[in-house]
């Protein structure tokens, strides 16, 4: 599977991704800037199939109506979401599966808790996990807010239940480049984690190094809860998320 991860210069700091599986047709993921995602199909020859919007915050479906009427692509995204974008053709939901090739597929997870409309797509290859596009779930060393539409409660159990079973090797495609702030927390949590520490001067340098389940179990803290107990589990994520959030 081919993954370009297009970071848009906006704001606040989005990515996009084209994916691909080598028969000339593309998924685009949350596209921010139309004519961005048109120019990186023109330079890799790829024909657009479907716009797939994470959830349906305006950063992340700020390129549908352009990229539509330039390519005539549908749009797919979470039932949930029809409120809030339009003209969508596909409903996504928990276990679809979108196909490449026999070997290559987006499996969908159903994500609530930045929003109660949101999907994650599992890229699955051979059989096996191998990238996750997470939207506004999980990022690179930290998660979500819960403040537009969302329940950190929710996003807790979405946390534990799909994505902390992901094998080490798994990649993290967030739907925001926030490296830099979400270590900063991190190491304001755990002052001595020194795998956030080196991360973090790499990261101001300028190096973003790209994230994997594994690094993720070393330097978010949210997925560092010491306690096996459920319910303890839910209540500390609470209390980190409501720090982060005056943070
Ligand atoms: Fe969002």
């Amino acid at each position: 599977m081919q993954i370009e991860q297009i970071y848009t210069g906006s704001p606040l700091r989005n990515f996009s991704y084209l994916v691909h599986g080598g028969d000339g047709f593309a998924y685009v993921i949350d596209p921010f800037y139309s004519q961005q995602i048109v120019d990186a199909l023109a330079r890799s020859q790829l024909q657009l199939r479907a716009i797939i919007n994470t959830h349906e915050h305006w950063d992340h479906t700020c390129g549908n109506a352009e990229l539509r009427r330039h390519t005539g692509c549908e749009i797919w995204a979470h039932a949930g979401a029809r409120h809030a974008i339009a003209d969508i053709d596909r409903v996504l939901a928990q276990d679809d599966v979108i196909a490449f090739t026999p070997q290559q597929a987006l499996k969908v997870l159903d994500t609530p808790g930045h929003t109660f409309a949101h999907v994650c797509l599992l890229a699955v290859e051979d059989g096996r996990p191998t990238a996750v596009f997470c939207g506004d779930t999980l990022f690179n060393a930290g998660v979500g807010n819960c403040r537009n539409g969302g329940d950190a409660e929710t996003l807790a159990r979405t946390i534990r239940d799909k994505f902390c079973s992901l094998p080490d090797d798994v990649r993290i495609y967030p739907g925001h480049e926030y490296w830099e702030n979400n270590l900063r927390f991190t190491l304001s949590i755990e002052p001595h984690n020194q795998r956030a520490q080196e991360l973090l001067m790499q990261v101001v340098q300028g190096e973003l190094p790209c994230g994997t389940m594994a690094l993720e179990r070393e330097v978010n803290t949210f997925m560092r809860l010491e306690t096996e107990d459920r319910v303890a589990a839910v209540a500390e994520f609470l209390r980190l998320r409501a720090l982060r959030d005056k943070w």
